[in-house]
């Protein structure tokens, strides 16, 4: 039997995440929404386009839950997406809403589902959904560090001239200004960037990357990225479906690792068929390991305020 994954929210992030899982032919995809007939005009579309794609999944659009039923794997990216000048803070409470709206009913349907978070602030939501779900917490994992860690990966190839397939790049911490791209474990062709760069150039591609979501904002003006974002809930979704203990970074409710507790937070972690199969720690430096926690204290005064 072919497996299934639910996206709550069919804007930009979720058709797109459908979009890849049908052309990677991963699972069948069900997207749902409130807004009436955007899931299922954008589910048609795509699997119209499945025999084109040779793809054999089954694409569903709905405005309700019941479709959802058993689905390996639901991926909320429900929410208001951030516009100029609002930082991701700024969507805390009315983000938080739509959470606290959603995560119910797909748990109720999918009881046995895990969970990727993808609206932002990200480590937010992923803790209120946590608390929401009570589901553990190997099957509640938020997206971010796999978006973070890319736009660092394409920074480098792009200024060393190349290929992204080269490029390993490790991202720590929350999904904001305060994440912490960790240069000395960032790789080419095993080479640690530090012997490839200055430090200053390696400086401006971590601000870079720091400021990689509002780079698009400032663009696009009447929303936020997508492609990357969906892609990225796309390689943690094939890691679990398929099992690989793919090591990944992604924020997980840590109790104790890196001498956090109790809080979501970008770390490694191995992605199998439970979700979290293994939170992978590594010793930080001094700096690194303040770098993380003024990053973890950033999203607790997040989930401080709106109590999860
Ligand atoms: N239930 C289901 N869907 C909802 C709900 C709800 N309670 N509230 C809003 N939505 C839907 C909207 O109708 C919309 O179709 O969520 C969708 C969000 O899509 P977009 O506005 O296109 O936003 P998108 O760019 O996809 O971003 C979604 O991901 O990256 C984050 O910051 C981003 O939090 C934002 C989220």
């Amino acid at each position: 039997m072919r497996k299934k994954v639910t996206v709550v929210g069919a804007g930009n992030v979720g058709a797109t995440t459908a979009h890849w899982i049908a052309a990677r032919e991963l699972a069948d995809v069900v997207l749902t929404d409130i807004m009436e007939g955007i899931p299922q005009g954008k589910a048609l579309d795509l699997m119209e386009a499945t025999p084109i794609i040779d793809s054999d999944v089954r694409v569903t659009g709905s405005n309700s839950y019941e479709e959802t039923a058993n689905s390996d794997i639901v991926v909320i990216t429900a929410g208001f997406p951030r516009k100029p000048g609002m930082s991701r803070d700024d969507l805390l409470k009315k983000n938080h809403e739509v959470i606290a709206a959603t995560v119910e009913k797909v748990v109720a349907q999918s009881p046995q589902s895990i969970l990727i978070l993808v609206t932002n602030p990200l480590d937010a939501m992923a803790q209120s959904a946590y608390r929401l779900s009570k589901f553990s917490r190997n099957r509640v994992i938020g997206m971010a560090g796999v978006l973070d860690s890319a736009r660092f990966a394409t920074f480098i190839a792009m200024e060393l001239n190349v290929s992204v397939e080269n490029v390993n790049a490790f991202v720590l911490g929350g999904h904001g200004d305060t994440m912490v791209p960790l240069p000395r474990f960032t790789t080419v062709a095993g080479i640690p960037i530090t012997e490839l760069m200055p430090a200053d150039k390696i400086e401006a591609l971590v601000q870079r990357t720091r400021d990689g979501g509002a780079e698009i904002v400032k663009y696009l003006k009447t929303g936020s990225a997508y492609y990357a974002p969906s892609a990225a809930v796309t390689d943690m979704a094939e890691a679990i479906l398929k099992d690989k203990r793919k090591i990944m970074p992604c924020a997980a409710f840590l109790q104790g690792e890196y001498g956090i507790r109790d809080l979501f937070v970008g770390v490694p972690c191995k992605l199998g068929a439970n979700g979290i199969e293994q939170i992978i720690e590594v010793k930080l430096s001094a700096q690194e390991q303040a770098e993380l926690k003024r990053s973890a204290d950033a999203v607790r005064e997040l989930t401080a305020t709106i109590g999860v």
